[in-house]
């Protein structure tokens, strides 16, 4: 069974810390969940990561829906959430509404959406009080990085870090059951977990965080157009699939593959009666 919204805020008062990681595809979700990931995410980083986009912005509904399918298949025992896309809910309560059922109805527990506009915080809050559990997402935010101006870390210092955490008091007050910190000084996302009853779930948030989420193509080593900071890199599997592919080749041209046990096989007489045949 799927672990639950409560299981997972327990985990703060526990003193357990909260592990997350992406996954957009059917087999890399089930080895994931298979290792006791708490959360998986079907982050709209697949834009970038599995889509090849240059930003993830360029990814909407209809292409998100069919990787939460796809990784919603393979999760058992993890708490499933899907992010919202661009242009997903900046939109009146209704469209909003109606675009996060249809994540939820594709096999998401929960949506995640970026910012905190008092726009934005009204449409969560709608979303919360009608059944839909959202996980919010400050610091840097991808999907404002043209109005962010590149990928630069936020609250960077006393000021911005106690905005940092208004907002997310606002979150938490509009029903957030977590809350995503993307890029922001450890010293800052010490501060604000602090004050949260809430888990913070830090990305580039360092240590203090209530827990940690990576975009699994990063430590997995598999995506190389870009390498965060903060992202550590436990294998190279693109190193792996690069040699693998060269070996299929080499073994394909040079007549290693494919051998007898990888082959079918007519019965004796049966190839006897196509050598006879003339
Ligand atoms: O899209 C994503 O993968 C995310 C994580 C980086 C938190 O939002």
């Amino acid at each position: 069974m799927r672990k639950s919204i409560q299981k997972i805020q327990n985990y703060k008062k526990e003193g357990k810390k909260i592990t997350v990681l992406t996954a957009y595809d059917y087999s890399t979700a089930k080895y994931i969940d298979n290792a006791g990931v708490d959360m998986i995410l079907v982050g709209d980083s697949l834009a970038q990561v599995a889509l090849g986009y240059d930003s993830t912005t360029d990814i909407g509904m209809d292409e998100m829906l069919v990787f939460v399918r796809a990784v919603s298949r393979a999760v058992e025992n993890a708490l499933l959430v899907a992010d919202m896309p661009f242009m997903s809910f900046q939109l009146d309560k209704v469209e909003t509404m109606k675009n996060a059922c249809e994540l939820i109805k594709a096999g998401a527990n929960a949506v995640k959406i970026e910012g905190s506009s008092d726009f934005t915080v009204e449409n969560i809050k709608h979303l919360t009080q009608n059944g839909v559990p959202v996980m919010g997402h400050l610091g840097f935010t991808p999907l404002s990085i043209n109005t962010i101006g590149g990928h630069k870390v936020q609250g960077k210092d006393a000021d911005r870090t106690i905005e940092l955490l208004k907002d997310a008091l606002r979150l938490q007050n509009a029903g957030c059951f977590a809350i995503v910190l993307e890029m922001v000084p450890l010293q800052s996302g010490q501060f604000i977990s602090q004050r949260l009853r809430i888990p913070t779930i830090g990305i580039g948030g360092g240590r203090f965080c209530d827990g940690q989420v990576l975009v699994s193509d990063d430590i997995f080593g598999k995506y190389d157009r870009f390498k965060p900071k903060f992202a550590r890199q436990y294998s190279s599997l693109k190193d792996i699939i690069f040699n693998v592919a060269k070996a299929f080749c080499s073994d394909v041209e040079e007549g290693n593959f494919p051998n007898v046990n990888e082959s079918f096989t007519l019965e004796i007489g049966e190839i006897e009666k196509l050598e006879n045949y003339r």
